[in-house]
């Protein structure tokens, strides 16, 4: 395929619009690219059709600017034309952990019919290291008769998108590629070059290289809050302040990454990728005691957040049962409207279990449902924080106005340390 990748891509299909792929898709019409965006999300779809955004990280207007150059469907057969097709769809992990690359599976299956000579495939889904040779390239083989590396280019790229990250985005993130032959790495490249444009692209040897990196940097990332989360309750026990102990750590200008603790590590990603890793890790015989371990301690944060919430309630003469709680924050993270995995689910379950009465406010999302249950988001007023025994601040929304939350609340958890400075007497700090 000498000189493939010199083609100039004017129609571009994006496979999943998610948090990961509906970006994507926009940035490349914003480069002036006829982008197809498929989804099996009726819903999704006819959203975007009538330019509408169902992520706080993308606003209606810029759906509804590039709407001359984007077009979203749940056809397949859209494909048609396009010079480069991007597989963004969910790799989330079964009950035991296990990958579950399925969505994956089914795009390929879907997408191999459409496979044509010179056309590039990239798969941006996180996953574990072979997916793109062992599992998809198959596929698409067998689907379109055609040869990966010789009649088509398959690489993979990893997403890097960091929703609610007002400093980087897709154009000043460095990037990734690693073709199955030099010459996918090459034309992937090349794709990306239209909308990654204030920082470097990095050829790697392999799509494996690529898969484990992406998985590397979450595992960093997962292994570093488990370690912080466990400083935590060990400067409780000394009665020092966790907040305080970083903050002097910090200082430090070299050979020191500050890392907070809180109720657990939510998300798609972190409390999901390094279970990729270790998995993998497992079916050459390689055990991961660092992400087990990580897992384990992360996992455990929210029944450590019930517990203090006990036991400061106890030391009041109050039992759990029957207290009404309000949990500010539901998502995993600040200012996304994405609840997958936030510790705020377990924390209100365990609360529940206790027989203790769970309300919630978060500003981005109406409605969540978790086991058994689902509950909706109640305005947040003066009377309400007045009402509750407990409030315990998940998820530090930038909406939330601390002085006034902790003067109008009676008792305040704070989880994430963002009221330390308030030196308020009716706040507790993890
Ligand atoms: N969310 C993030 O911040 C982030 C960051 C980096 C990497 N990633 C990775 O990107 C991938 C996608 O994550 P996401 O957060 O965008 O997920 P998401 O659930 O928000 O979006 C995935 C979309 O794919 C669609 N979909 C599912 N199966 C499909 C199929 N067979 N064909 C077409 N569409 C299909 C779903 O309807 C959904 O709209 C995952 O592998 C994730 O790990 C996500």
């Amino acid at each position: 395929m000498e000189g493939q990748w010199e083609v100039t891509d004017k129609r571009v299909s994006v496979i999943g619009l998610g948090y990961a792929g509906l970006p994507l898709a926009l940035a490349f019409a914003r480069a002036g690219i006829l982008t197809v965006g498929i989804d099996i999300s009726e819903e999704k779809v006819n959203l975007l059709k009538n330019g509408k955004s169902y992520l706080t990280d993308v606003n209606d207007d810029q759906v509804r600017q590039v709407q001359d150059l984007f077009q979203p469907t749940t056809d397949y057969a859209a494909v048609e034309g396009s010079t480069a097709v991007i597989i963004c769809v969910p790799t989330p992990v079964k009950e035991a952990g296990e990958p579950d690359v399925s969505a994956v599976i089914n795009a390929g299956e879907r997408l191999g019919p459409f496979v044509k000579r010179g056309m590039l495939i990239v798969l941006q889904s996180t996953t574990f290291p072979g997916t793109t040779e062992e599992i998809l390239r198959p596929i698409l083989e067998r689907r379109s008769g055609l040869q990966a590396g010789q009649d088509f280019c398959l690489a993979y790229s990893p997403e890097r998108i960091d929703p609610g990250n007002k400093e980087y985005n897709l154009t000043n993130t460095p990037k990734l590629v690693g073709g199955c032959a030099s010459c996918c790495s090459e034309r992937a490249k090349r794709l990306f070059e239209n909308i990654v444009t204030k920082a470097p692209i990095y050829i790697l040897t392999s799509p494996r290289v690529a898969e484990a990196a992406k998985l590397f940097e979450n595992t960093f990332r997962f292994i570093n809050i488990a370690l912080v989360n466990e400083l935590a309750y060990i400067c409780r026990a000394l009665g020092i302040s966790v907040w305080e102990v970083l903050d002097a750590a910090a200082t430090k200008p070299f050979g020191f990454t500050k890392f907070t603790p809180g109720p657990g590590a939510g998300g798609h990603c972190i409390p999901v990728d390094p279970l990729y890793l270790l998995w993998n890790g497992r079916r050459f015989n390689q055990e991961s005691r660092f992400i087990q371990l990580a897992h384990e301690i992360n996992n455990a944060m929210p029944h450590i957040i019930v517990n203090i919430v006990a036991d400061v309630l106890n030391e009041r003469g109050l039992p759990v049962r029957d207290r009404t709680f309000l949990i500010l924050g539901v998502a995993y993270k600040p200012d996304v409207n994405d609840p997958r995995h936030s510790p705020a689910l377990p924390i209100m379950d365990l609360l529940m279990r206790k027989k203790g009465i769970v309300f919630y406010h978060d500003p981005f999302i109406d409605k969540i449902s978790f086991n058994s249950w689902t509950a909706e988001s109640v305005p947040l007023s003066q009377e309400l924080l007045h009402s509750c025994d407990c409030v315990i601040i998940v998820t530090p929304h930038s909406c939330y106005d601390w002085r006034w939350i902790v003067d109008n609340a009676r008792l305040v958890v704070d989880t994430r340390g963002v009221t330390r400075h308030l030196m308020a007497k009716n706040v507790v700090l993890l």
